[in-house]
């Protein structure tokens, strides 16, 4: 193979650029360099044309309505989200395929649009007959299998509010978020596999589920078709999906629902204990993930579009379900591991089923690096076309490897920063106008404003601060679950008016953004998002721990790691049995995307005069780094106490 023998030294030429090539610009769905001046010139009629691609049932009246910082767009119009996924392609895509499944294990599935439809009108029959409501939550606490895409838009058939719960979350993640959103029905499974083991999803439900008394019904997916024995069921509660499925009219009429009517919640980690549900609306995001499904990812009707997120994570609602399902294209959905049976799997997956678009994260790519593209030969991966990576800071020599391995050095990259909160992309490249640069994600799309602010709020044109989005975006996130206050707190106190994404970023000469990672206690561990405090409760929650302090430590594959330091209560003494049960505890508490890498006992935590712990202080000790300014803290010797015992724990 071409350039095999280079070795990465050498591919890594800092300061590279990558323009579009002839090809890819000539093709590409937007080529006019210009889109970024006249959207910036009138937002509102640049977001109007993208909302008139979708189906309304009432046009609107005003396209935006802002008193800071509460937005509403497509004011009294009329839309409803499975119509736009489904229905309004049935006359050209009938037999389209809208999902292509695969299981772990090597089972598959297929749907055309006009199947997935059926489903759809089903699920949602099923859910009015036990009772749901236009505006009632919907937990969904399911593997990576077509139902979970079924049952969200079955929800927003009816009106009613998804709350996806990823399945890799514990029981009590669960029972909070059912809690928090008082959601009536759970959708779960009795199983799905990871790494050729079965995860009892209903097994640990029903641990939530004695603790959630707002549930009165549950459905639950035979993974395999037939149930499990390892699936007990409670009479009256909990229903099988497939015997449900039968029992109701295969068809159900979509209701007309208010663009600014609640599609879904989804809980997301911020700087408290508890994580927030961030509220989205229908009109609007789907404008959002409609138009940058289409422009980032250069969607044409042939391609076959393949997002390796989980549906329990935002990237999955945005870019598995409703930016590719809009636009009518063809999805791949992979339940399991990247390395399961072994460490090829994506590559074979590509050329089944001829991907010509793979979205995945930088950590998955650095898994792959390490790996080795010995795995990556082994497939033939010709049919890519674009390759983007989302989800944390992708480092240059992940993004040459992706580039030259994977893309064969002709797939561009985009490289896509948002959030939970902003429902869309934000920053990213478009394939067929942005010169790219490795470890960049360049610029904001068309009709975002976004900028690079200090503290105080002032303009930075070239260097570092906080990313700032200055006007009101129709993906935006509306509000927290029940708690508008949290958030104007969270996002619009900084700077008035201005959203605070709690990011930090460079900006270079060339006006491109190079995004730092959070400036704040938000962790991202392979790409997951988890809350320094969260960590810290599960911690103090065990009767042994006194006090505890989480850090993110920087980590080669997973972007960063947890190192905790912790305080133990008498009579528990530091033992290595001691580590792996707090370990347990936390995996336990959270799910195991929080299990702890390090875990340091000491008997003292660093604190100011005024008792506040100084994570700072910690990071440094984390990284290894220096000893910054302790000046101000009550008793600096036990930094200096910590430093050591952790330089002799890393030398040992
Ligand atoms: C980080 C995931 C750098 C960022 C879509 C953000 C990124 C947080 C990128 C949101 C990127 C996401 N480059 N950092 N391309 N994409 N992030 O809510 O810190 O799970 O604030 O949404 O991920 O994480 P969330």
């Amino acid at each position: 193979m071409k350039n095999r023998t280079i070795s990465l030294e050498t591919l890594l030429q800092e300061g590279r650029k990558f323009p579009p090539s002839d090809p890819f610009r000539r093709q590409a769905n937007i080529q006019d360099p210009d889109i970024y001046q006249k959207a910036a010139a009138d937002p509102e009629g640049y977001w109007a044309r993208w909302a008139r691609e979708l189906d309304w049932m009432k046009p609107w009246d005003q396209v935006l309505e802002w008193n800071p910082p509460f937005a509403k767009w497509f004011v009294g119009g009329k839309i409803n989200a499975s119509v736009n996924c489904v229905d309004r392609h049935l006359s050209q895509r009938q037999n389209k395929v809208a999902i292509l499944w695969e299981g772990e294990t090597g089972d598959t599935r297929r749907f055309t649009y006009g199947e997935l439809s059926e489903q759809v009108n089903r699920f949602a029959n099923v859910l009015k007959k036990r009772g749901i409501q236009r505006g009632d939550r919907v937990a969904i606490y399911l593997p990576m299998i077509p139902e979970i895409v079924i049952a969200c838009l079955a929800c927003s058939r009816i009106g009613a509010v998804h709350s996806v719960v990823f399945g890799g979350f514990s029981a009590d993640s669960l029972r909070d978020r059912i809690l928090d959103a008082h959601a009536e029905l759970l959708v779960t499974a009795d199983f799905g596999w990871r790494r050729g083991k079965r995860l009892f999803l209903k097994q640990s439900a029903d641990g939530a589920l004695t603790q959630t008394p707002s549930i009165e019904n549950v459905v639950v997916v035979a993974r395999e078709g037939t149930p499990s024995k390892e699936c007990p069921m409670k009479g009256g509660r909990d229903h099988w999906w497939h015997d449900e499925m039968g029992k109701v009219e295969a068809s159900c009429p979509p209701e007309a629902i208010d663009a600014e009517e609640m599609l879904f919640t989804l809980y997301t980690s911020g700087t408290t204990g508890k994580p927030k549900g961030i509220v989205h609306t229908t009109g609007g995001y789907l404008t959002g993930v409609y138009a940058t499904t289409k422009w980032v990812f250069d969607l044409k009707e042939n391609d076959v579009f393949w997002c390796t997120a989980d549906i329990g994570w935002v990237t999955g609602h945005s870019y598995v379900i409703y930016g590719p399902l809009a636009n009518g294209a063809t999805v791949v959905i992979y339940e399991g591991a990247p390395d399961w049976p072994e460490k090829d799997r994506f590559w074979k997956i590509i050329e089944k089923y001829k991907v010509t678009i793979f979205y995945t994260a930088p950590t998955a790519i650095r898994a792959f690096m390490k790996w080795g593209a010995q795995w990556v030969d082994r497939a033939d991966l010709s049919s890519l076309r674009l390759l983007g990576s989302v989800g944390e800071p992708i480092n240059p020599e992940a993004w040459i490897w992706y580039h030259h391995y994977i893309g064969k050095e002709k797939c561009p990259i985009v490289d896509t920063w948002w959030q939970t909160e902003t429902g869309c992309i934000l920053m990213t490249p478009l394939p067929g106008i942005t010169t790219t640069k490795p470890g960049s994600a360049t610029k904001p799309f068309p009709g975002i404003a976004a900028e690079v602010l200090n503290d105080s709020g002032e303009r930075v044109e070239v260097g570092g601060g906080y990313v700032a989005i200055t006007k009101p975006w129709p993906s935006m996130l509306r509000t927290l679950f029940n708690d508008d206050e949290r958030y104007v707190k969270q996002y619009w106190s900084k700077w008035k008016g201005i959203y605070f994404a709690g990011d930090g970023v460079k900006r270079d000469e060339d006006g491109d953004f190079w995004f730092l990672g959070r400036v704040d206690d938000v962790l991202k561990l392979a790409g997951h998002r988890i809350g320094t405090m969260e960590v810290e409760s599960a911690f103090v929650d065990h009767p042994a721990v006194a006090e505890s302090a989480v850090v993110g430590r920087p980590h080669d594959i997973k972007g960063e790691a947890i190192v905790a330091f912790v305080t133990l209560r008498e009579p528990a003494k530091p033992s290595p049995e001691l580590i792996e049960e707090l370990k347990e505890h936390v995996v336990k508490k959270i799910g195991s995307i929080a299990r702890p890498e390090e875990i340091l006992f000491t008997v003292d935590l660093p604190k100011t005069r005024s008792g506040k712990i100084m994570r700072r202080l910690l990071r440094d000790i984390a990284v290894g780094k220096a000893l910054g300014d302790t000046t101000t803290l009550a008793d600096p010797s036990v930094v200096e106490g910590l430093k050591r015992q952790y330089e002799s724990i890393e030398a040992g």
